[in-house]
């Protein structure tokens, strides 16, 4: 039988405060692994969401991070 795909309409909202924040979306399943690495210049924002492929989503370096839970800042590595 067919996997019915996740359906998600939450988004996850991340703003870059410096050069080189990293978004890295690692995978569903048994094997927790990165598939996708999105490099953000201060000031971009990437927009995304948790998918059937995306189970997690690690972001270094400063930036905002705005979910249906509240704000967030991750930092930068002192
Ligand atoms: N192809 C990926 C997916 O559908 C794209 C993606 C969605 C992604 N959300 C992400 C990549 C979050 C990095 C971080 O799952």
């Amino acid at each position: 039988m067919e996997k019915k795909p996740v359906q998600n309409t939450d988004y996850v909202v991340i703003k870059a405060i410096e050069d080189g924040v990293n978004v890295i979306g690692l995978t569903r399943g048994t094997d927790t692994r990165f598939h996708h690495s999105e490099k953000l210049d201060q000031g971009e924002v990437m927009i995304a969401q948790f998918t059937e492929h995306t189970s997690a989503i690690k972001i270094r370096g400063k930036a905002e991070i705005l979910t249906a839970y509240g704000e967030v800042s991750s930092e930068k590595k002192q």
